[in-house]
């Protein structure tokens, strides 16, 4: 979705709505950085922001609970160091509030199971793994309810979660054309740059977690040194040419990468590199521009990530403000399929 969202100048109207979250399993890489967090704090101005910590949606795969537990208030404090300031935003953590779980089960309910099936995320890790449980392929209809609960107008993800806001979508109108007007039907918004970063080692693949080569993925915690050496030994070809070739997977990759970091226009990068000789020259300002970019939030998520009793009061107030939002929403729901309230 175009940046001009950013931009919008709000005076008397109502703020619009945003929500997002990601999968508290570890150290954010630079995909979940470029493609999302990064892109967050800048619409703290602009709109009134929920961004949640998706514990619930871990779950769907085997998690060790001491580290689901750690990694949860550690996801809190990297929100924060990516300059979500908890005084502009809602921060939340998911399987704290009562209303996802109870709105997915409903929206479960129309879903076509087909349409899960249909998923590329879920045919993705299913083909990949033996041991599938159907938690894993319920996900997205969570995940429609995270959205659809707070009636969220714009959910900003990198590419790959495009589809699920898309059954969000259907599901809203669905419920709205059954049982009349009730959800916000929630758009996708996505950035140009950043929205597909690539393993630096397989540019064929995304930047994951999971990826089997270390040095295809940077951390938002990695050290100078070690960023300048994933760079520097990130997968490219003979050509020594700056240009954001399709043919060329690995070159593209890394001009997206430092266009990203910098805000530069993919034009005007290759314009400037056009003279450069070889890749070295060129991958070292890559380098460069993410040590940048990462130094601020490297050195906020030093300063508060053991500090517990603030991460848990971050959360508290989150979820403070959002429990009612989200009772609401889920009596209004009742009400209209004909539960009877309590
Ligand atoms: P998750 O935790 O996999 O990813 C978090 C965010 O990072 C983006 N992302 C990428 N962007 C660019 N390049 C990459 N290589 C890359 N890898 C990940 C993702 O698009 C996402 O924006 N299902 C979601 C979490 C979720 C959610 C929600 C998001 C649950 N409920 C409601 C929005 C609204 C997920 O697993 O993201």
């Amino acid at each position: 979705m175009p940046g001009h969202y950013f931009s919008l100048k709000i005076m008397d109207i109502e703020k619009k709505i945003v929500l997002t979250g990601m999968q508290p399993t570890g150290i954010l890489h630079l995909g979940n950085f470029l493609g999302a967090a990064n892109n967050w704090k800048k619409m703290l101005d602009a709109y009134t922001c929920y961004f949640f910590i998706p514990n619930q949606h871990a779950i769907t795969v085997p998690q060790i609970p001491a580290n689901l537990r750690h990694g949860t208030l550690n996801c809190v404090a990297q929100y924060i160091a990516c300059g979500l300031d908890p005084e502009k935003c809602t921060i939340f953590i998911q399987s704290q509030i009562i209303g996802h779980t109870e709105l997915a089960w409903i929206l479960g309910c129309l879903t076509p199971l087909g349409q899960l099936y249909r998923m590329h995320q879920f045919k993705d890790k299913s083909s990949k793994n033996e041991n599938i449980y159907s938690g894993l392929l319920y996900y997205p209809v969570l995940m429609a309810a995270d959205i659809l609960l707070y009636n969220a107008d714009f959910v900003p993800t990198g590419e790959d979660q495009k589809q699920h806001v898309e059954l969000a979508r259907d599901l809203a109108e669905k419920f709205n054309g059954t049982y009349s007007e009730t959800f916000t039907v929630p758009s996708p918004m996505i950035e140009k740059t950043g929205a597909r970063i690539m393993s630096l080692k397989a540019p064929e693949h995304k930047m994951s977690k999971s990826d089997p080569d270390g040095n295809g993925t940077i951390y938002i915690t990695d050290e100078p040194k070690i960023i300048q050496k994933k760079i520097a030994s990130a997968l490219t070809d003979s050509t020594n040419k700056i240009a954001n070739d399709p043919e060329r997977p690995g070159m593209v990759n890394l001009l997206n990468i430092y266009c990203a970091a910098t805000g530069i226009a993919t034009a005007d990068a290759e314009e400037k590199f056009k003279i450069y000789q070889g890749y070295a020259p060129f991958k070292k300002e890559v380098a460069d521009a993410l040590i940048a970019l990462l130094e601020p939030v490297q050195k906020k998520y030093k300063s508060i990530k053991d500090d517990k009793e603030y991460l848990q009061s971050v959360a508290q107030k989150g979820a403070e403000t959002v429990q009612p939002i989200a009772q609401g929403t889920l009596s209004k729901v009742y009400r209209k399929i004909g539960f009877l309230g309590n």
